[in-house]
């Protein structure tokens, strides 16, 4: 039984996978933390209170507590997990427990994205009632642990049951205390290009927040913060990580109390959210996963990689290889006619693509990026056959036909802009602040949720698209809808947030076979949130090889490879100008999903002989990359030699990748020991090379780089 209750205790103790946590219902009926680590073998915590204060204190006991729902206004000096300011204009809230129930499976959340059991076996869910008398709030907190991983997703479902109007201050969705402190903080930072750069910093006094108020998740910070011991690393030591299936600004922190212990927490960001509950009305957080591992880094992102993969994307093309696409932005950017894609999908279709991509540049006038967003109907000065004729005479190539849209946005140049200028994100006698020209539409308003999902389904109807790539390429300002009234102005973020998701729920339900991949500008809404509508996001505009490998190998600290866009380009490479071999190019392409930036005519006669073999290996392997447990080696950011692995389910087969990047001279070969092998099983390469799996795993494999932008990538299969 994953959840237990002990009512002599008055604790529920949630166990999965080797994890436990913890909860206690304490004398004054409020909700505390007692336990989130290593599994604990069935109910054995009891609270006692003199664990958790200070002998003598001038502060209060509720600074201290350890607090599953820090409420506001008395003695929680934090961000609080529930703020709410009553008619009066009091911020004062007391929860106490009502009551609590142990359902089966998963119950999913209203309007948001949620990781979900496919049978109720597989988790086990606590929902606890909380109530505060004055106001009437009314608190469900919902824990769900997954039998076989450990996680344990928390959401907060807030109603309020008085008869005034109550306003939400803040809103967590979840908050945790680790009842310890010499730990250090992960987080994933960026910026367009460089996105998600894994950093580590020791957890000090006082509080480190990563934060996006852009009304995206952003490429600045992703929505996932972590602790972990001082000396964990890749493979060993604690871990506990908290990721937030949500696409609009978002906080993480982790606070240290005054006996130098750490909370982590994460949820909406206050500075950009508030939420006005009238009598009856509720709003539900987005939802927390938190994952617990005692074998370090890949331990905490393999539960997070199988959950986000299997447990989180839907739909067909959940559980299928992906196509090997051609994508034609970096080819041809806005200058194409039909001529010029139909050569280029030729080319694409002789080195074995099996899907090709029209991206930006195909509607309305749109010749570069100032102007026809909103706009989406072919431009037929550049595809005098529409879509369909196109998309006709791609499948006769024998490819798949794809579709670049960007369905948020709308140009101040546009017959809908001039149609509908009040439709977009604007702030009555202000000037609209534009970003790469355009505007964001007010995704909060229905008639705009309608229009965008009658646009993009009528052309998903008539034109033959097997695949859409949904990007969205600019951040939110005066971000108060003018539909709301002053007192609910603060909810225009995430009511934008919900509005897009109602709109990616009847698209992709109504177009259950096309394959949907999200993109912001590159990976700046890489989330939880986007990967539960689109099984696959762009994973960086920055298709340079070398800028990759920290790119992935950042991403994978949550995601699966199976989420990750990753394409070949031309070189120089058009971000950073490098110049990196075809081989290298393809064997970091080869860790995600497979595809090309480039015009295969345009490569030598033996490039184009090297792509198709490329790709031919790729489909070989795109099963085993997209299953398999993903091993992180060597880090790019430690050193010059980079290396991953993909080990089977059944660990008899493993692709091991390794990458050189500006070697030191004078140094030793370089040896990686593999993990997730079968110890008493020999493996054989593909030229026959055999060792012993314990050699591989204790002695390790010496890798045959050579110099500069060298690669090694090597299947090896139990013998
Ligand atoms: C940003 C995306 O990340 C690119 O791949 C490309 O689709 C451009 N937008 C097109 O405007």
């Amino acid at each position: 039984m994953p959840v237990e209750m002990n009512p002599s205790s008055r604790t529920w103790t949630l166990s999965g996978g080797n994890t436990s946590y913890v909860l206690h219902r304490d004398e004054q009926d409020r909700l505390l933390h007692l336990y989130w680590g290593p599994r604990l073998g069935g109910d054995v915590l009891t609270y006692n209170p003199s664990d958790y204060s200070s002998f003598a204190s001038f502060d209060l006991p509720v600074s201290v507590l350890p607090s599953e729902l820090p409420v506001c206004g008395t003695g929680w000096f934090g961000t609080p997990a529930v703020g709410i300011r009553d008619a009066r204009g009091d911020e004062v809230v007391c929860l106490k427990v009502v009551s609590a129930e142990i359902l089966s499976g998963k119950p999913g959340l209203p309007g948001l994205p949620a990781v979900y059991t496919e049978k109720d076996e597989e988790a086990d869910t606590l929902a606890v009632y909380l109530d505060d008398a004055v106001s009437g709030l009314q608190v469900t907190a919902l824990y769900t642990v997954f039998s076989c991983s450990g996680a344990v997703t928390r959401s907060l479902l807030l109603k309020n049951g008085g008869s005034e109007p109550l306003t939400v201050t803040s809103l967590l969705s979840a908050s945790v205390p680790i009842w310890r402190g010499d730990l250090d903080i992960l987080h994933l930072n960026g910026a367009w290009a460089r996105e998600r750069r894994l950093m580590r910093v020791p957890a000090g006094e006082g509080e480190f927040r990563i934060v996006s108020a852009r009304g995206a998740s952003g490429h600045e910070e992703n929505p996932f913060l972590a602790l972990c011991d001082r000396n964990a690393d890749e493979f060993s030591g604690q871990v506990w990580g908290l990721s937030l299936v949500y696409s609009g600004s978002f906080l993480a922190s982790c606070r240290t109390d005054i006996f130098g212990h750490a909370r982590i927490s994460i949820g909406m960001n206050p500075d950009v959210f508030s939420w006005q509950l009238d009598p009856g009305e509720s709003i539900c957080s987005p939802e927390a996963v938190m994952v617990y591992s005692a074998e370090g880094l890949n331990g905490m992102s393999q539960t997070f990689h199988r959950l986000y993969r299997d447990r989180l994307a839907r739909g067909f093309w959940r559980d299928r290889s992906r196509p090997v696409l051609l994508n034609s932005w970096e080819s041809a950017y806005f200058y194409f006619d039909e001529k010029k894609l139909l050569a280029i999908a030729e080319k694409a279709a002789e080195i074995g693509a099996e899907l090709f991509v029209l991206d930006d540049g195909w509607f309305g006038k749109r010749n570069s990026d100032n102007c026809s967003l909103g706009d989406w109907t072919v431009n037929t000065e550049k595809l005098p056959g529409g879509l369909a004729g196109l998309s006709e005479k791609i499948h006769g190539i024998g490819l798949k036909f794809g579709l670049w849209f960007e369905p948020e946005m709308v140009s101040p140049d546009s017959n809908l802009y001039r149609a509908h200028p009040d439709w977009c994100l604007h702030v009555y006698n202000r000037p609209r602040t534009e970003a790469r020209q355009q505007l964001i539409l007010d995704l909060s308003r229905p008639e705009v949720q309608e229009y965008i999902v009658s646009a993009v389904s009528a052309l998903l109807t008539s034109s033959g698209i097997d695949y859409v790539k949904w990007d969205m390429n600019r951040n939110m300002t005066e971000a108060f809808s003018a539909i709301l009234p002053p007192e609910r102005k603060k909810e225009t973020q995430h009511r934008y947030i919900l509005g897009l998701y109602r709109v990616l729920e009847a698209i992709t339900s109504a177009f259950p076979d096309v394959l949907f991949e999200s993109c912001s500008g590159g990976g700046g809404r890489f989330d939880p949130g986007m990967l539960y509508y689109m099984p696959q996001t762009w994973t960086s505009d920055d298709t340079d090889a070398v800028e990759r490998l920290k790119i992935q190998y950042g991403t994978s600290i949550v995601y699966p490879a199976s989420a990750m866009g990753a394409h070949v380009s031309a070189v120089p490479n058009h971000q950073t100008g490098r110049t990196v071999p075809l081989k290298m190019r393809g064997d970091v392409a080869l860790g995600g999903n497979f595809g090309f930036e480039l015009d295969p005519g345009k490569l030598p006669p033996d490039e184009q002989e090297e792509a198709k073999q490329m790709v031919a290996r790729v489909k070989a392997l795109r099963d085993l990359t997209r299953t398999g447990t993903f091993w992180r080696l060597l880090s790019p950011f430690a050193g010059p030699v980079t290396a991953w692995a993909f080990v089977s389910e059944d660990r008899r087969t493993v692709l091991l990748c390794a990458y050189s990047v500006l070697p030191v001279p004078n140094s030793a070969p370089v040896r990686v020991r593999l993990r997730g092998i079968l110890p008493d099983t020999w493996y054989k390469t593909e030229d026959d090379c055999r060792f012993a799996g314990a050699a591989l795993l204790y002695q390790g494999i010496t890798l045959p780089l050579r110099g500069d932008f060298d690669s090694f990538v090597c299947l090896l299969k139990a013998d």
